[in-house]
């Protein structure tokens, strides 16, 4: 069986690249697709790297692969995850992780916040900015601290250290640095959750399975109050610290396993997703955010981290993701007893 992998590299030249680093931030490095291409050859696959280029169509017809593994994140708007998978259900190709439609729905934080509301899922009261006036409006229908950030990015790009916002003069000069930086899309304004936070692996379909909850802490003071900002994530060895399981209330164990899957399935999402929890100084959980297409590196995804902290190598990860889509696509598992979850 041939299985190719669709990827967007960091080093890339892409529209956007050009302006700053940063664009590129939630992409792949090389290593990523090698380790992922070595455990498919191991198990018994052909690998082929297809990148996710404006050339796939071609790429696709000239390889005439069976199955998709996506990781691609696209290029620019809030359905670029979308449109590779998009194009593989043009082509009929079976693909791993979630549809076009999931994928555009958790991408847009603002989508996601209307189903949250909906679903009763709690999250942080938010805000639209579309415009510096919009200002006004914020600071007078929400609490400080608040935390700013584009509405629909990943990889914690827009968000630095200096997003938490303190009162309406530094609100003010955070909306207007990224209403210039990410012009083409609305600004979230959210209450920010002062406390802990957890990020959850969520695997399979129908009847989701959660992988691990894992608490993110701050490595050089974990009593100080922490977010996961673009600067953090980047310097990830000296300032984080992951801990599995998070030393929580039983009770509240239960719950964010109870709103995880639930957030999961609301969604429609398939086969993986990474979802972000902040827990309130009252250890009321909040979600802040569904990735349905998490990081796969394996030094510094957290889900890889996640796994790993439990005994499930990276092999037995990427195998976990591949058994359920194969499960819903039809194709036959790759039978191993270690890469089962308990
Ligand atoms: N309302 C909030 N209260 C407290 N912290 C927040 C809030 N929103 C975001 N953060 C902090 O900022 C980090 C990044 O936010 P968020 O998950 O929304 O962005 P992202 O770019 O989509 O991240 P990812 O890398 O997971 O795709 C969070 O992990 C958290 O530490
Ligand atoms: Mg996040």
């Amino acid at each position: 069986m041939k299985i190719g992998i669709t990827y967007n590299l960091k080093d890339e030249i892409t529209p956007l690249s050009v302006l700053s680093r940063e664009h590129n931030e939630e992409y792949d490095n090389i290593t990523t697709i090698d380790a992922m291409c070595r455990v498919l050859k191991k198990n018994g696959f052909e690998a082929v790297k297809l990148g996710a280029k404006v050339d796939i169509f071609d790429r696709l017809r000239k390889e005439k692969v069976d199955f998709v593994f996506n990781v691609a994140e696209g290029y620019y708007g809030r359905n670029r995850e979308s449109i590779i998978p998009s194009i593989l259900e043009m082509m009929s190709i079976s693909y791993s992780g979630s549809d076009p439609l999931t994928l555009g729905l958790t991408l847009d934080k603002i989508m996601a916040k209307k189903i949250f509301q909906f679903a009763k899922i709690p999250s942080p009261r938010y805000g639209i900015v579309r415009r510096l006036e919009d200002a006004d409006i914020i600071n007078n229908s929400l609490s400080y601290p608040m935390i700013v950030k584009p509405a629909w990015e990943g990889s914690s790009k827009g968000i630095y250290n200096s997003s938490r916002v303190n009162d309406k003069n530094e609100l003010g000069r955070n909306m207007k640095l990224l209403l210039k930086k990410y012009p083409n899309q609305p600004i979230l304004a959210e209450e920010y959750i002062k406390g802990r936070e957890i990020t959850v692996g969520v695997l399979g379909n129908g009847s989701p399975k959660v992988l691990g909850l894992m608490e993110i802490l701050n490595k050089k003071d974990p009593r100080e109050d922490f977010f996961y900002s673009l600067e953090v994530k980047r310097d990830w060895e000296k300032l984080v610290d992951y801990q599995l399981p998070p030393d929580i209330p039983q009770t509240l164990d239960i719950e964010i396993r109870r709103l995880a899957t639930h957030a999961f399935k609301e969604f429609g999402c398939r086969d993986i997703a990474r979802i972000d929890f902040r827990l309130s100084e009252y250890n009321e959980p909040y979600i802040l955010e569904i990735n349905p297409l998490p990081g796969l590196s394996p030094q510094y995804g957290d889900l890889v981290i996640m796994a790993q902290k439990q005994g499930i190598s990276y092999e037995g990860l990427i195998l976990m993701i591949l058994n359920s889509a194969f499960s819903r696509c039809g194709i036959e598992r790759i039978e191993k007893t270690k890469v089962e979850i308990v």
